[in-house]
């Protein structure tokens, strides 16, 4: 195969979606880029890339429809870049149930929906790549940040089941966990906040917001970067040349030292109660 062809959901201006088709061209792959606003992608049409209409909050039917569509532009698709999404900004008193679950439709469901249209494809080729773009909020659940955080830990689970039940059909899932990525996602256009309703949180949820804007296009990590990786862990080529591949990838200076201090404190919480974590089985088990 001369060439693999991708399909990136979330491809607006300013996120890793356009990062992702330009290193994408930029290694003669075609892809197919997809917004749920044609007019956002025109210039990515223009450099190269197929480009589809696909809000990935549509119905499954519709969602399936959209990818039959997209396999038909060059004939298959090899790699699948789950990657829109956005963040919801609240303490779980201060956002509404709603907030909760439109979080979960588009970044959970949503997710899923899209990947369940591919699989089929996937398995009767007996090949293929999912790339889910889960987060540093995947690992840890920070204050104010709940149903993002909820969305991307739970997004972690299915993909890691989804992991270990395709592979043996030559399905390869990479997750990738990005820190925090100079993008749009902390943008006023695309972060929906909720302001506190609450006056115990009132210091918290204005320190928070007051940091998100003043982080907006001043986070450490480089989208390009990003999408430079993913794609040479795909191809396998670049830096992931000769390296075993592997399923979950952090990605980022600050991801690297919060998961690290995550994993540290979860060692040391598994040996200072091991004795009682590992004394609720009945009698009869065999030690
Ligand atoms: N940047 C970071 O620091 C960071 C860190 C960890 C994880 N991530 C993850 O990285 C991925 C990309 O985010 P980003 O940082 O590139 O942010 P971004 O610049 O805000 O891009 C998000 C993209 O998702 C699209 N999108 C949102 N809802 C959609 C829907 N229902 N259907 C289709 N597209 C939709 C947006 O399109 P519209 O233009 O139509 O809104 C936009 O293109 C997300 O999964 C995010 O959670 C980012």
């Amino acid at each position: 195969m001369s060439y693999l062809v991708w399909l990136v959901t979330g491809c607006s201006p300013g996120g890793f979606g356009e990062c992702f088709v330009h290193s994408i061209l930029a290694r003669g792959d075609k892809v197919i880029a997809t917004a749920r606003n044609l007019e956002k992608i025109k210039h990515l049409g223009k450099a190269g890339a197929a480009v589809l209409q696909l809000d990935i909050t549509d119905t499954q039917q519709n969602i399936n429809n959209t990818i039959s569509k997209a396999i038909s532009v060059y004939g298959r698709i090899d790699v699948l870049v789950n990657n829109a999404a956005y963040v919801a900004i609240g303490t779980s008193e201060d956002l509404e149930a709603d907030d909760f679950q439109a979080q979960f439709d588009t970044n959970v469901f949503g997710t899923i929906k899209v990947t369940r249209a591919a699989l089929p494809h996937f398995r009767q080729r007996r090949a293929g790549t999912v790339v889910f773009i889960g987060s540093l909020s995947g690992w840890i659940g920070h204050p104010g940040v709940d149903a993002y955080a909820g969305s991307k830990h739970a997004l972690e689970g299915i993909v890691e089941s989804l992991h270990h039940e395709t592979s043996h059909l030559g399905i390869r899932t990479l997750l990738i966990g990005p820190g925090r990525f100079r993008t749009l996602l902390l943008s006023s256009q695309n972060m929906k906040a909720a302001q506190t309703k609450v006056a115990d949180y009132n210091d918290f949820s204005h320190a928070l917001l007051t940091g998100l804007a003043k982080e907006d296009q001043r986070q450490p990590g480089n989208p390009v970067r990003l999408a430079e990786i993913v794609v040479d862990l795909v191809r396998r080529e670049g830096l992931a040349q000769g390296r075993e591949v592997p399923f979950r990838l952090p990605l980022g200076i600050d991801c690297f030292d919060e998961v690290q201090a995550k994993c540290e404190e979860t060692l040391k919480l598994l040996e200072d109660w091991k004795d009682v974590l590992r004394s609720t089985d009945h009698n009869d088990q065999t030690k």
